[in-house]
Parts: structure tokens; sequence; C-alpha cells
């Protein structure tokens, strides 16, 4: 049976894009709706929209949203064609949502594809109405392409996966970080339709609980068998041979095969290096930054103290969002184009752009 499906995003009524605001699960289903770039960087700050691929599919929407808001108060009854998208609007608004979140370079990689789509309209004498429409299907490509991308990963992915496989993954990697199935989830959700009895044990994924929260959420309505730990339970899991492998995924896999991924995810590579489990990450091609040949260049996003400061004020704190997991530590890397195995930098550099 497939999973009932859980889009986290989608467009809304005259070119707006409607977000499924994830700080408030699992408690609320609410949805916001988004008109402006600048709101959409706040939801994509705040982890109200989040994951690696989704955040590049959002940033993509919210860029046509703001065109197609644009393109209407231009047309409105007190015209104001200040506001047309031009070609300054388009590089001023690209270069603030590419900024928006550092580490995932699926955002990069979309953010510079709208541009190029939208350089390219333009010099083809694009502009208005025909210019926001032309951001909107760049836009609706990236969704797609992503949804398409998760299948590939997991279909690819069965081929590591036992049956009754006890599966432990970190943060959140499914159909609210991605515009499909998911990566590590997207291997977990196939397997599950094809009866392999999987089950999964959740880590919380401290400070921000998407484990707790949002892999829960997404696992308990697919009827697929869920257990949240806290974090540090990990190693006692393993320790007790109650893990049979660990799928995870990234923001940003460098040259080398180094994976940038949510804090606490190094841990558990070195855990399962210890106690001989294997450890996998599932990522499609647009989380491979050839431009950064190893982790050490891969900027690491800071959040504030106050997410893990519990509210004492003036405590010194430090809260990288993502750790950098050595390509030594990681077993295989499922993509959408096949399983890689080390050494990565090779297979990394032939993967199709
Ligand atoms: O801070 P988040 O919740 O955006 O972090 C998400 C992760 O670390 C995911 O593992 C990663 O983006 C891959 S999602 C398919």
């Amino acid at each position: 049976m497939p999973a009932p499906h859980t889009d986290a995003i989608a467009w809304g009524p005259d070119g707006s894009v409607r977000v499924l605001d994830q700080t408030a699960l699992p408690a609320e289903v609410r949805w916001l709706t988004i008109t402006s770039v600048e709101a959409m960087i706040e939801a994509i700050r705040s982890l109200r929209v989040r994951g690696a691929p989704l955040i590049g599919i959002a940033a993509a929407m919210g860029l046509a949203a703001e065109a197609a808001r644009l393109v209407a108060e231009a047309r409105a009854p007190q015209p104001s064609p200040h506001n047309w998208p031009t070609g300054e609007w388009l590089e001023a608004a690209c270069r603030r949502l590419a900024a928006a979140r550092p580490t995932a370079v699926n955002l990069r990689h979309a953010i510079e594809r709208m541009q190029r789509a939208g350089l390219e309209a333009m010099r083809s004498g694009a502009a208005g109405p025909d210019l926001a429409q032309r951001l909107r299907t760049e836009a609706q490509a990236i969704w797609d392409g992503d949804a398409a991308m998760c299948q590939a990963i997991g279909e690819y992915g069965q081929a590591l996966i036992g049956p009754g496989a006890r599966i432990l993954t970190h943060c959140n990697t499914g159909m609210l970080a991605t515009g499909g199935i998911g990566t590590a989830l997207g291997v977990v959700y196939l397997a599950h339709q094809r009866g392999r009895a999987v089950s999964v044990i959740a880590t919380e994924t401290r400070p921000l609980g998407q484990g707790a929260r949002l892999t829960a959420w997404e696992l308990t309505r697919a009827g697929i068998p869920c257990r949240v730990i806290v974090d540090g339970a990990a190693a006692w899991m393993m320790a007790r041979r109650e893990v049979d492998v660990v799928i995870v995924g990234a923001d940003r896999i460098a040259a080398n095969g180094d994976v940038a991924n949510k804090i606490g995810t190094y841990g558990l590579a070195l855990l399962a290096r210890a106690h001989g489990i294997p450890f996998y990450v599932a990522a499609p091609r647009s989380t491979f930054d050839l431009a950064s040949p190893s982790g050490e260049a891969i900027p690491i996003e800071e959040r504030p103290a106050s997410e893990i400061a519990g509210g004492l004020e003036g405590l010194s704190a430090f809260n990288p969002a993502f750790d950098v997991t050595p390509g030594a530590l990681v077993t295989a890397i499922v993509t959408d184009q096949g399983v890689l195995r080390p050494p990565y930098g090779p297979s990394i550099a032939a993967l199709g752009r």
C-alpha cells in the first residue's frame, strides 16, 4: 500500500505558495500562505520549511510567487510599474534567497537554476506575466525533478535493506524534507510498500526534534513501525544489537565524499563503525557540491543559543546545526544514479549533473 502522500508545500491562489508550518507539527497541521521572497526567507530560516531538497524547492517557488505578485500589483488600478519584475529584482532576490541557510547546497543549486531561467527568458524578450510564468515553470520543474530523484534513490536503496531490517535514522528526510517520498526515508517507504517488514528507530534529533516530531509523524501516518529514542540512546541500542543498519540524508556532500548532515550524524557514523553496522547516506545529485573538495570547505550553520540554552539569560552556547562525517566512515552513498562505494572521489566526479 503506498504511503499517504504528505506534500509539505503547494501552489496557492494567484501564484502564491502554501507552506506546511513544520514548527507546529505534530500538534497542529497549519498552512501559511507566502507571496514574498522576504516571507519565504523567514519560513526557511525559522525551519517552518526545512530539509535540504525542500528548501531549494521552496525558495524557487517563493521567487516565482513574488514575481506573480509584482505583476499583479503592476496591473492593479493604481499601477506601480517600478515593481515590475526586473533584472535587478531577480539578481537581488536570488542573492537573498540563496543566503537564507548556508549549509544545504540544494538551495544554492535551485536558486542558480531559477536565475539562469529568468535571465534566459528576459534575453529572449519575456517580461511581466511571461517572465513570472517562466519562473513558475522552472520552480515546478525543480520540484518534479526532486520527486523523481527521491523515487530513484528509494529504488536503488532496496539492495541495501534486508527483510525485517531495523533501520536507525536521524533528523527527518522524508516527504516533509523533499518534493517526493524522501531520501533515507524514501528507501524505508519503498521497502515497507514491498512488504519487507522493516521498522525504524528515529533519533529525537536535538535540539529541534525533527526525528521525534516529524519522522515519527510521517511514519505513523504511513503505518510504518517506528520507535523514537533520545539521541544519547543510539550507542546503547547498537550495543544491544537492536540496529541492523543506519541510513541518513545529507545537506551537502563534498567532492571526496565527506557528508554534512544534521548535528549528531558524525557521532552516529562513529558508533556504527564501532559496532560493525553499515552506515549509509542517501542523497540526490543536487546535494553534491564539486566546488567543495572536502568537508572543510562546507559552511556549517550556527543557530541561536536560545534554541538550546533553556532561556537562561546571557548563557554562552555553541549550537551548530550540522556536522561533517568523513567519507571514510560512510559504507555507501545511495544516489538517484546508483549506489556509490568508496573511494568516493571518482564516482562522485562521474555523477551526471
Ligand atoms: O535543519 P534541517 O531540519 O533542515 O536539517 C535537515 C537535515 O539535516 C536532513 O537530514 C537533510 O536536509 C536531508 S533531507 C532529505
